[in-house]
């Protein structure tokens, strides 16, 4: 369901021919791998970041990110994990859906993500390339 040229390019290709034995199979596996920061942002945003990971910024309407991500950024069964992610890719994830590329069905992000800015953004996506 993801539209951003990315995805199209690579991998609704990759994926066409999976059913979903060869999905769970994979999900399963990937479960396994213990995660590792990707450590790729700006350090001397991080702490903003997490400020408003944790808190949000009520008075600009963003919404706090821990409630759905958890505390740790560490996900909750199908809402993802986000720690340690790489920079680029959680920086173009926020930015994709300002730009109106969707995700999946009823995603909250749209939404969530509609009232960052770009320093906000650079700030999110540097604090959670750290997390453990
Ligand atoms: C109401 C619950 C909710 C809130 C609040 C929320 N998210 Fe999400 N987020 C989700 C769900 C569900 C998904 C998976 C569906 C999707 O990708 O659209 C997701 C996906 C994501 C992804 C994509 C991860 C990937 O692997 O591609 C990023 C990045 C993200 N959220 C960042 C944030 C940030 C930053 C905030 C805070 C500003 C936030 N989210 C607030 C529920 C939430």
């Amino acid at each position: 369901m993801r539209d951003n040229p990315f995805s199209k390019q690579y991998m609704w290709g990759a994926v066409a021919a999976l059913g979903p034995h060869a999905a769970r199979d994979l999900a399963i596996y990937f479960a396994t791998i213990a995660p590792k920061a990707a450590n790729d942002g700006d350090r001397n945003l991080a702490a903003r970041g997490r400020t408003i990971y944790l808190e949000g910024i009520p008075e600009a309407n963003i919404v706090s990110c821990y409630a759905c991500h958890g505390p740790n950024a560490e996900g909750v069964r199908d809402i993802p994990r986000l720690g340690g992610l790489a920079y680029f890719y959680l920086k173009g994830r926020l930015e994709q859906w300002g730009q109106g590329y969707h995700s999946g069905v009823e995603s909250p992000m749209p939404l969530a993500a509609s009232h960052l800015g770009p320093d906000e953004i650079e700030a999110l996506a540097s604090y959670l390339s750290f997390v453990k």
